[in-house]
């Protein structure tokens, strides 16, 4: 099968690498032409473990190419892929379609044979459809140039895994020979067992942002949970905990803190409101708005909290914001919640300094005024607060006496729930967390 992928950032990327992994003929199409180029030879143009072994491995195995060219893909693909991006509008929630609608305009006047279009860019409902009739009439193959919808639930950071092994197939489809197209396309994923379901083309668009709406949701109840905490002294932590061991609930995606960021989950729901709205049943997802604020008053609280450890003023007051990336084991500063932070306390007066183990060049970029250092420990040197903000296993591991020698003052706002309140107070820190009490239950207990 000879497949073409078009827009090579994280998602179609990965998918070309592992499609190509996977014993396909697969020719990666993008308008960047410097991006075209780092991958031609052999560099991942971002952060994601395992990714670059496996692009030595497929362009070895002389399957995987790249190319500019919208003439020579349309040529040479059966089935094209359209990995574009879809960011929110500059000035409403809605999403913008300009790429996707980019891809389908320049790729089908190429089309002169069966061919299979297959989006997975992440779209509103309704947008499938439309792009079906555009395909129609501007492929020189006219209805012989179908489409079909196949959302993808990658995360960042496993990006390889959630390709080769995902947890489900989606294949959004209105014809017999879409649908085998498909299934001989992904046939190693098969293989291995994975579910795939098969639906129309509006229901396939839909998943994908139910998915993440309800991702965000999780995220943002216990978010809500720990105002509540905040309130009440209790402890939102062994809350989650203990909601966690009924199986109905999980213990997944409700681990709480500074709340979501990244490329995906804050516009995809935004989007989805915006759409609903559209329909006129915005009343229907009128509680993602709900979920949206709650999300955006958690890094408002945190920088609260670091502004009352401080004694109620951060102005001169020197921060270490430990993390820049919107999660762990990424390098993606996109709606990044640590950034956000960051910028907010020195808006107020502060001065800080950043760490990340891997977003450092790119946050450097993007906010060229905060200041920066190459290691956690450099970071935190005179700090009079540390701040953590993503939740890095290096920063799990730091100890907490050693960190103890270089700041100023021992203090420690864990924005992300990720470290140990007990070793940190055994060393002399003041540890705070949003939703947690400000001593732990048997400090209370010797006090009394
Ligand atoms: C998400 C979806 O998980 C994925 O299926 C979809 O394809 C794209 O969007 P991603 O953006 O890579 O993936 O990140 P994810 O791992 O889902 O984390 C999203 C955000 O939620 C991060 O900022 C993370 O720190 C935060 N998060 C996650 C929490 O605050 N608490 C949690 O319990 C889990």
């Amino acid at each position: 099968m000879r497949l073409t992928v078009i827009g090579t950032g994280y998602l179609g990327a990965t998918h070309a690498i592992c499609m190509a992994v996977m014993g396909h003929d697969v020719l990666g199409v993008d308008v960047d032409t410097a991006k075209i180029e780092k991958l031609a030879s052999g560099q991942v143009p971002f952060f994601e473990p395992g990714l670059p072994e496996l692009l030595s491995k497929a362009l070895d195995s002389g399957r995987l190419r790249f190319t500019t060219s919208f003439a020579e893909a349309g040529d040479f693909g059966d089935v094209h892929f359209i990995c574009v991006g879809t960011p929110q509008q500059a000035d409403s929630e809605a999403a913008d379609l300009t790429y996707v609608d980019a891809a389908v305009t320049v790729l089908a006047p190429y089309l002169r044979r069966r061919a299979l279009v297959v989006g997975k860019s992440t779209v509103p409902v309704g947008t499938a459809a439309r792009l079906a009739g555009l395909l129609r009439e501007l492929a020189p193959a006219g209805d012989e140039a179908e489409l079909a919808w196949n959302p993808e639930f990658l995360r960042e950071g496993y990006a390889v895994d959630d390709t080769m092994r995902p947890d489900r197939l989606v294949f959004g489809v209105t014809s017999a020979w879409a649908e085998e197209r498909l299934r001989d396309t992904f046939e190693p994923v098969l293989a291995q067992g994975v579910p795939v379901k098969v639906t129309d083309l509006q229901t396939a668009e839909l998943v994908k942002v139910a998915a993440n709406s309800f991702l965000a949701t999780k995220i943002s109840y216990i978010n809500a949970m720990a105002e509540i905490c905040e309130a009440t002294g209790a402890d939102v932590h062994d809350l989650a905990e203990a909601l966690a061991y009924d199986d109905r609930i999980g213990g997944r995606f409700l681990r709480p803190g500074l709340g979501f960021g990244g490329g995906c989950l804050p516009k995809d729901i935004r989007a989805f409101a915006y759409r609903a709205e559209e329909l006129g049943v915005g009343q229907a997802v009128g509680f993602l708005r709900e979920i949206d604020g709650i999300n955006r008053r958690r890094r408002a609280r945190t920088v609260d909290l670091v502004v009352e450890i401080c004694g109620g003023d951060v102005a001169g007051k020197r921060v270490a914001a430990l993390g820049a990336a919107f999660k762990p084991n990424s390098d993606d500063i996109r709606d990044a919640p640590a950034l956000d932070v960051a910028e907010r306390l020195r808006a107020a007066g502060a001065t800080v300094v950043v760490y990340d183990p891997a977003a450092l060049e790119s946050a450097r970029r993007a906010h060229p005024h905060l200041e920066y250092s190459t290691s956690a420990l450099d970071a935190a040197r005179g700090a009079d607060v540390v701040v953590l903000l993503t939740e890095w296993n290096e920063f799990r591991e730091i100890e907490p006496s050693a960190m103890a020698a270089v700041v100023g003052h021992r203090k420690i706002v864990d924005g992300r729930h990720a470290l140990d309140p007990a070793g940190w107070r055994a060393a002399g820190w003041e540890y705070r967390a949003l939703g947690r009490p400000t001593m732990a239950p048997l400090e209370k207990e010797h006090r009394r």
